[in-house]
């Protein structure tokens, strides 16, 4: 994976080490073992993400981070900790951060949650770039801080908080989660991790009608695939698997348990059984 990353640490071995670590992974990196540097650096290049150390003489990792949120507030924030406590945590978190790694880390650990922080921030940055406009975006942001406010005492908070954005925005992009993340005082990782377990969840946004196809053994060897290739052939769907006017969405799935209906297509809650491929457009015809 590609991108660019400015490691901030006092410690020139943390620094030398992660650039040695990242550098074979395709990351581009630029090291500062000086606070107020890596400042200037910000200032003055986009950076995907930074990864700063919390204590550090000068300007300290918090002060770091509210500059960088202040000056590049796109730019996807890593904290690396030493000791810290729970309320240092808390504190780290509150600032809205994608993730933090305690020292001393792995180079496995390392690569995993670079990695991670990198995709989550590129899709942070195309879906800002997206089309919805202000009014729109103030009144989904103001409806999820309502839920966030709603649910952020109770047990569980996570999953009615998430079950509840979606419900509101269609689906849960990464911007979102970091949105949540931030509400509920959780790193985006956490976040991240149960909205790509949970199968409920999901990370692309919809159509008024999403299709989905079994491709399960069954359904496979009553020509599924012919049915998926005149679904992408003729609705020309985007690299989301959505349509340009939103109409429809797919996703193929592994068996419906209904093998005996193969091949099996759902749409929204209708599920069509023993679908001829020839007639696949057919089924569409009522869904407007
Ligand atoms: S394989 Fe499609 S329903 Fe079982």
């Amino acid at each position: 994976m590609e991108g660019n990353i400015l490691i901030v640490d006092d410690n020139d071995i943390i620094v030398k080490s992660c650039e040695s670590i990242l550098t074979p992974e395709g990351f581009v990196i630029t090291g500062s073992t000086d606070s107020s540097e890596a400042i200037e650096l910000i200032r003055n290049n986009d950076y995907d993400i930074v990864v700063t150390d919390i204590n550090m003489p000068g300007i300290d990792g918090y002060e770091l981070i509210r500059q960088v949120n202040a000056i590049k507030p796109s730019t996807g924030i890593v904290v690396i900790t030493g000791f810290a406590s729970q309320q240092n945590i808390r504190d780290i978190l509150q600032l809205g951060i994608i993730d933090y790694m305690s020292k001393p880390f792995s180079p496995h650990i390392l690569i995993e949650t670079i990695t991670k922080a990198m995709y989550l921030v590129k899709k942070i940055k195309a879906i800002a770039a997206g089309p919805d406009s202000e009014t729109e975006a103030k009144r989904k942001t103001d409806a999820l801080n309502a839920i966030i406010n709603e649910y952020k005492t109770t047990p569980g908070a996570l999953l009615r908080v998430l079950e509840s954005a979606q419900d509101l925005i269609g689906y849960l992009p990464p911007s979102v989660q970091r949105f949540i993340a931030v509400g509920l005082r959780i790193p985006v990782s956490e976040v991240y991790s149960v909205v790509s377990f949970y199968p409920y969840f999901t990370m692309k946004a919809r159509g008024r009608h999403h299709i989905k196809v079994c491709v399960g053994n069954a359904c496979h060897a009553k020509k599924a695939g012919q049915i998926l290739t005149r679904l992408k052939r003729n609705l020309n769907f985007n690299e989301d698997r959505l349509t340009a006017d939103g109409r429809f969405s797919y996703e193929t799935i592994r068996c419906l348990g209904a093998c005996g209906f193969a091949p099996i297509v759902e749409i929204d809650y209708d599920t069509h059984g023993g679908v001829d491929p020839d007639k696949t457009l057919d089924l569409l015809k009522d869904y407007h």
